[in-house]
């Protein structure tokens, strides 16, 4: 692999560190297998200074959020509900509330062990928490090494919508223990790896030929192939965001396959599809209506819907109505004056701000009703 700057010896095992920098400063983001056991000494050597609380969910506490308390000699990790419905601000009030009561002050950090629903609540709990305060990140779901837990957006939903409230707020450290995805079930690894495939497609298509296999041939992949494909992924996120950190150009490439993707989220009420599978149909959505307006050629579509077939069947969306679609796309917060900004693939990357007609994706809707 291509990691030769990044690689970090002293960890006696394979270990990366893309470094990634941002408006608070620096932060490093480390990639390596069976790094929680030695937690202590990771954040040791990366910060110097240890995080005084641990928060996680009741699904991951048990199998790693403990373990890393325990590593870090703090009290028990906090263990939250699981799932989107409580990314919403009682879990915030709750996590600043447990943090006062530990005695936490400005100088001290918490850590996040989780997927992206635990990293996005706890880093915005952090942001806001006595105005600020530090937080490190170790995301354990694949979609979190390689999107969520990069790029310091942090947030919780509304009844009116995901991530409606939220604040720009950098981890001080991201440690992704690539061991930790033997537990993920397959069909949340099918989803992150959507999210890669859009990562790829904006920024390495050398990526997309480590997607050579069916999903579920990836849970018997070698530890070091799933270690390539998430520092690659990790390398362009972070390349994108240092460009453009509060997203009024280039970083809106990472929105590719949102648009829809968030729609059809809003549309089943958040209860059928994962996020990456929402975004796996966007991304359908988005490569036919490029074809169509002659952005790619038929050949690098065939590509894009070849990665994204390996990722298996979809839930179906052919009972969604099409008004419920257009209302949650016409909410969308990408919406500007001109209407909603998508983004669409080219052969080379993809174009920024199109706008799509309702006819346009009324056409196209109904074609991925069909398959
Ligand atoms: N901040 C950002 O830039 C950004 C980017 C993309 C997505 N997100 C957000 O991330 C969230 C989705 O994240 P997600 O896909 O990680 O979902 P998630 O956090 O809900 O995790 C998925 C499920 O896997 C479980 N889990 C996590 N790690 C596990 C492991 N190693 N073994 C077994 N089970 C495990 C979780 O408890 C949960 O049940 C959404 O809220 C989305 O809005 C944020
Ligand atoms: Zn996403």
């Amino acid at each position: 692999m291509t990691s030769s700057d990044t690689e970090v010896s002293g960890y006696h095992c394979q270990v990366d560190r893309i470094r990634a920098s941002s408006s608070r400063g620096g932060y490093s983001v480390i990639v390596g297998t069976d790094l929680l056991g030695r937690l202590g000494e990771v954040v040791d050597n990366e910060l110097g200074v240890r995080p005084r609380a641990v928060v996680s969910n009741v699904t991951v506490a048990p199998l790693y959020g403990q373990r890393a308390a325990q590593a870090l000699g703090t009290p028990p990790c906090l263990e939250l509900e699981d799932g989107e419905v409580h990314k919403r601000w009682p879990t915030v009030e709750t996590l600043c509330g447990s943090w006062l009561e530990q005695g936490l002050h400005r100088a001290d950090s918490v850590l996040a062990i989780g997927g992206g629903v635990v990293t996005d609540t706890v880093g915005f709990a952090a942001a806001v928490y006595m105005r600020g305060i530090s937080w490190v990140a170790v995301p354990t779901t694949l979609l979190a090494m390689v999107d969520a837990a990069i790029g310091g957006k942090t947030g919780v939903n509304l009844e009116g919508g995901k991530n409606l409230v939220g604040a720009l707020w950098h981890p001080q450290l991201v440690v992704a223990d690539v061991s930790t995805l033997s537990t993920l079930p397959e069909r949340e690894l099918a989803a992150g790896l959507a999210e890669v495939i859009k990562t790829a497609w904006i920024g390495d298509r050398s990526i997309l030929r480590l997607l050579d296999r069916p999903v579920a041939a990836y849970c018997d992949c070698a530890p070091a192939t799933w270690h390539e494909l998430i520092v690659r992924s990790i390398q362009v996120k972070v390349r994108v965001v240092e460009t453009d950190e509060r997203e009024s150009g280039p970083r809106k490439a990472l929105n590719l396959g949102h648009t829809l993707g968030h729609a059809l989220e809003a549309a089943t009420e958040y209860r059928r599809l994962l996020h990456g599978e929402a975004v796996a149909w966007g991304l359908m959505a988005v490569e036919s209506l490029a074809r169509r307006r002659g952005l790619l050629t038929a050949d690098s579509g065939a590509l894009l819907q070849a990665a994204l077939a390996r990722l298996g069947p979809l839930p179906s969306i052919a009972d969604l109505s099409w008004w419920r679609v257009l209302e949650a796309i016409v909410r969308d917060k990408k919406r500007d004056d001109l209407g909603v900004a998508w983004v669409l693939p080219t052969d080379e990357g993809v174009a920024l701000d199109q706008r799509v007609s309702a006819a346009e994706l009324q056409q196209v809707f109904a074609e991925l009703q069909q398959t």
